[in-house]
């Protein structure tokens, strides 16, 4: 399977996922700012492989950084990795986990500081793969065998720290021994599902079919699609899930269809802090992303254009939210809860 992102003695190696199908390069960051420019570029992007990004720019950032002044130094190499993408709330999680080993730090000499900050990095990155895992462990079951699974975007090996939650589903229902193909969304404008969930499944060699976002409803109305499975990028207490533009017209018309509709993501993506999904903040992106494709302009000069990059599926529409703890159902605000509070085991 593809490595994301890795620490190694020269920097953050990560794959660029801007070039991807077309080009497999990997682009290595050596200073803290590089790794904000990865995650603002989306070199990297996916709710948890931002958080690990992120969580590797605090370590690589402290790793050069001098002892004097290092307090500011860290609140300023903090403040630029948060101010990259407003959405995914697994870069802030990331970012203040690193920020809690920092405090507890404090005062110590600076080379100790630097290893115990890059140990905790490795760990998140170590522990979201295991999460993964587990989370497809609790989803596998709910795969109906023999049918097709449609996702949405990519929420597989390349947008976490290695195999993916809605992905990772998908391969642990494949390795249960299901007889499974998928459909992935081409996910406009910015193509996740044709260049990257494509790419990724081809390469395990999973069954997949390649459909326009527009066609989804066509073939959730067929009766072939079993389940559609997708990721999360911030989850509210009341289970509203925001994820990549275009999963809320999904979700819609799997109930309408009567086709499970489940997210799985890690704890990591629940931000309870929200009572529900219209505090989530929607990143705006580039109009070029809606106007240009490669480059090749196909509107006219002068177009209004809007770009939201994520929307919100309200919680009437989402089956089960699948977790490395087990499956919420609703209601939402108390299995949520639940769950975040189970503090016994992080990953089952
Ligand atoms: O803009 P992106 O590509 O970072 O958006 C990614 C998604 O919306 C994913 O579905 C989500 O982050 C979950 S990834 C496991």
């Amino acid at each position: 399977m593809v490595e994301t992102i890795q620490w190694t003695p020269d920097g953050v190696v990560m794959i660029d996922q801007t070039r991807l199908p077309r080009e497999e390069v990997y682009v290595t960051c050596t200073d803290y700012e590089q790794v904000a420019h990865a995650i603002k570029a989306m070199i990297i992007r996916g709710a948890p492989a931002i958080g690990v990004a992120a969580a590797m720019g605090v370590a690589l950032g402290v790793e050069k950084a001098g002892p004097d002044g290092l307090d500011a130094s860290f609140d300023q190499i903090c403040k630029t990795l948060a101010a990259t993408r407003p959405t995914a709330v697994n870069l802030f999680w990331a970012i203040d986990r690193m920020r809690r080993v920092y405090e507890e730090m404090k005062g110590s000499p600076i080379g100790e500081i630097r290893a115990r900050l890059t140990s905790e990095a490795r760990r998140i990155y170590l522990e979201d793969i295991a999460i993964n895992q587990a989370i497809g462990r609790h989803g596998a079951g709910l795969v109906p065998d023999g049918k097709t699974v449609l996702t949405h975007c990519n929420a597989g090996a390349l947008a976490t720290a290695g195999y993916g939650t809605a992905l990772g589903v998908i391969r642990a229902a494949v390795s249960a021994g299901k007889k499974i193909d998928v459909f992935a969304d081409e996910t406009r404008p910015f193509l996740q599902g044709a260049r990257l969930t494509a790419w990724e499944l081809q390469q395990d060699g999973i069954p997949t079919t390649l459909i326009t976002d527009n066609m989804a409803g066509h073939f959730l109305r067929s009766g072939r699609i079993g389940c559609v499975v997708v990721g999360a990028d911030r989850i509210a207490a009341n289970g509203d899930v925001a994820n990549k533009i275009g999963t809320y017209s999904v979700a819609v018309l799997a109930k309408e269809n009567d086709v499970p509709f489940y997210v799985a993501a890690p704890i990591s993506t629940l931000d309870l802090t929200l009572a529900t999904g219209d505090a989530i903040p929607i990143e705006q992106r580039s109009a070029s992303e809606v106007t240009e494709v490669y480059g090749v302009r196909l509107a006219p000069e002068g177009i209004a254009v809007q770009n939201p990059a994520f929307d919100v599926t309200p919680n009437r529409y989402v089956t089960g939210i699948i977790t490395e703890r087990g499956v919420a159902r609703a209601p939402y605000t108390e299995s949520l809860k639940a769950l975040a509070a189970d503090r016994g085991s992080n990953v089952r």
